[in-house]
């Protein structure tokens, strides 16, 4: 690593395409974007060129995710708190110092990714090729089987306190984005919680989530996977 200010860029990013209750303060670090993007080549083979994940939930998204809690699941990879089977090779301190860590969460956490291809401007000439690349970064999560509605009752009864109203995260308390994720990678992560083979936020958490049903959790998912529209 060459230099590193960490002078703190500002970034006042509103939520999404929908008008946000409020615009949040998003607090992005600064980084080397030369460093970044050499880093990315490895995460790229598996979490994708953006860092959008890929739709089956084998890989999730990284992009516009909290570089804080980023970075705290890559220290809990190099510990073992977290098993990633496919991370080991990379996630210890040879291959990813603490610097080389700052420097991807930051990058990570500053690529936002539409939801939408931009309308046309019919006053200007088509463009293929930058219609293309615009369409390999928008991520809009397929709709989940399930009852939205009730999903948004269980979900705002114990969840929308800490990920939000809309599961767009909090990042000044570094819990991770809902919305946006892949469902069947996070349904695979709250199976993980209710057989206690990751921390959530307690560890009483595995014995909270084993209290919903499939159903409940396909509810929740169906609804989450409706608010990135
Ligand atoms: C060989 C494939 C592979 C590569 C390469 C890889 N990852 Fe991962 N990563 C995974 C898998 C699989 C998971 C999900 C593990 C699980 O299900 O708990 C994951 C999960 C993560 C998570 C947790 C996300 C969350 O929402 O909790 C972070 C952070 C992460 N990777 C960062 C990185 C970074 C940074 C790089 C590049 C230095 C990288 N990964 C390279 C396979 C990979
Ligand atoms: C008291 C706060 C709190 C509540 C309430 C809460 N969560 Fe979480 N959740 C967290 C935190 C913090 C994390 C990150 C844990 C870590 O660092 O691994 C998390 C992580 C997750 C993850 C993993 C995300 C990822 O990207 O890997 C899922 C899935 C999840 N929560 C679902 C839920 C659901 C569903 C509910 C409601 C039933 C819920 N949470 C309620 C705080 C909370």
């Amino acid at each position: 690593m060459k230099h590193h200010h960490w002078l703190f860029a500002l970034l006042v990013a509103a939520w999404g395409a929908t008008t946000p209750a409020r615009a949040e303060k998003r607090e992005i670090p600064d980084f080397d974007r030369y460093d970044a993007e050499d880093i990315m080549d490895v995460c790229a083979g598996c979490h994708g060129e953006f860092g959008q994940g890929t739709p089956d939930g084998e890989y999730p998204r990284l992009a516009g995710q909290d570089p804080v809690y980023l970075a705290r699941q890559i220290e809990a990879f190099k510990s073992r708190k977290r098993i990633n089977i496919p991370m080991i090779p990379y996630a210890n301190d040879r291959e990813l110092p603490p610097e080389d860590v700052q420097t991807i969460t930051a990058y990570l956490a500053s690529i936002q990714l539409p939801r939408h291809l931009s309308p046309l401007d019919p006053n200007k000439p088509f463009d293929a090729l930058a219609r293309l690349e615009e369409s390999k970064k928008v991520l809009n999560i397929p709709h989940y089987p399930g009852d939205p509605a009730r999903g948004a009752r269980l979900y705002h009864r114990e969840c929308a306190s800490c990920h939000g109203r809309q599961g767009e995260g909090n990042w000044e308390k570094h819990v991770p984005m809902l919305t946006g994720q892949h469902s069947r990678y996070l349904l695979r992560q709250i199976e993980k919680i209710r057989k206690g083979e990751r921390f959530h936020d307690s560890p009483d958490d595995a014995e909270l989530f084993r209290e919903y049903s499939d159903q409940d959790i396909a509810d929740i998912l169906a609804w989450l996977s409706r608010q990135d529209d």
